[in-house]
């Protein structure tokens, strides 16, 4: 078999040879074999259809928990990847994520993951991780909001500790501009363009005065009765927690709305309008706005792909019995 001369000078012996290819499968092996969408279907075979009855229940008594537990999903997997960690209270040992500042007083869902797992540890006790259950209430909230489904592939395990300082350096904040956010998502692995589709997301649920105070009252890229009316509830001093809808069109409805804004100056956070302010990513806001079906397309497939953010797997990590501490 012809080689090139240079590999062969590496490794020069055949016995060296094999140990490199078993040491090549080794590594692919734990790159691919990591998730699986049937890892329960035998040890657990009714998760699905419990957590997904839970879920709308959640969304129906209150339709921003769908929106909630979405985020909820993403600052999991941007943050050390899908690993739970996000669910851990403070210990002696580390502070965890809560009191980061993109999620303190602003990420929810919590008692509704609770929920969940305490039904499904009757069910199936010790087999389904929190990180698990977390990424199937995020599809089943976008579909109960109206959205697309897509397949969550499974096995994760939970993290046995989490990083306030991860959460405060890794999750993108609402300042952003464009190429500070396409930068923030890259680390991630993520293209632009899926960028763009991951913040389809802003489709649905609300956001705190802070988050688009500055935006409401001094960015002029802003809709100008657009900016007007959401001053009536957010002031330029106080009421930091006084909601507004990101899409003030239709706010529990997944759909490409979101894109329609943007392209009419309505987008809520500066971070949103900077997807459409003359930059490189205008295109794929004019495609997602105008048609929806690729929209929800590519933003099934990113949401796959964000789920599969290095998932602990194998006999890493732990299945936790509650979400919020370590077993
Ligand atoms: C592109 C960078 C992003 C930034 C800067 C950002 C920022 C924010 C901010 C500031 C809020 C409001 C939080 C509050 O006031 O409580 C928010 C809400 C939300 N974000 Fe993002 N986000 C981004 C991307 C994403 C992604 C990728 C997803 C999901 C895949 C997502 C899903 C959501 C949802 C669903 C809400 C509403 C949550 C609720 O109503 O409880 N965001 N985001
Ligand atoms: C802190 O870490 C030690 C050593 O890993 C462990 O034995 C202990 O249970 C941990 N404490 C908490 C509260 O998690
Ligand atoms: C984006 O923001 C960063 C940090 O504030 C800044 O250094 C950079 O120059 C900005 N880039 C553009 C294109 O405005
Ligand atoms: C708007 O900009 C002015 C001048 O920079 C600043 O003093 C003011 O605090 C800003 N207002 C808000 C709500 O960000």
């Amino acid at each position: 078999m012809a080689e090139p001369s240079s590999f062969s000078m590496t490794f020069p012996s055949l016995k060296l040879r094999f140990y490199f290819f078993i040491f090549l499968c080794f590594n692919i092996g734990i790159v691919s074999a990591q998730l699986s969408s049937d890892f329960y279907s035998t040890t657990c075979p009714n998760v699905l259809s419990t957590i997904k009855t839970e879920v709308d229940t959640a969304v129906n008594n209150e339709a921003r928990m769908g929106a909630s537990l979405l985020r909820l999903h993403f600052h999991d997997c941007f943050v050390q990847g899908c690993d739970a960690s996000i669910l851990l209270d403070d210990t002696s040992n580390f502070t965890g994520e809560k009191t980061a500042l993109p999620n303190a007083n602003s990420v929810r869902g919590f008692d509704v993951i609770d929920t969940i797992k305490s039904k499904v540890e009757s069910l199936c006790p010790g087999v389904v991780s929190c990180a698990d259950i977390v990424a199937v209430a995020a599809r089943d909230s976008v579909v109960a909001l109206g959205g697309t489904s897509w397949t969550v592939q499974l096995g994760r395990r939970d993290s046995t500790d989490a990083s306030l300082s991860l959460a405060n350096s890794d999750l993108p904040a609402f300042s952003l501009n464009l190429s500070d956010l396409i930068t923030a998502f890259s680390n991630k692995g993520f293209t632009a363009k899926e960028m763009v589709a991951l913040s389809g997301s802003h489709t649905i649920g609300q956001a705190g005065c802070i988050t688009f105070r500055t935006r409401i009252y001094n960015e002029t890229n802003i809709d100008s009765t657009f900016a007007t009316s959401l001053q009536a509830n957010c002031p330029s001093t106080g009421g930091d927690t006084n909601l507004s809808p990101i899409d003030t069109t239709s706010q529990n409805s997944f759909d490409n709305a979101y894109y329609k804004n943007l392209q009419s100056q309505k987008g809520l956070f500066h971070s949103d309008q900077e997807l459409f302010n003359g930059g490189s990513t205008d295109s794929d806001v004019n495609g997602y706005s105008s048609d929806s079906a690729s929209f929800l397309t590519d933003f099934a497939n990113a949401m796959v792909k964000m789920g599969n953010l290095s998932p602990l797997t194998g006999s890493n990590g732990q299945i936790r019995t509650d979400c919020k501490k370590v077993n």
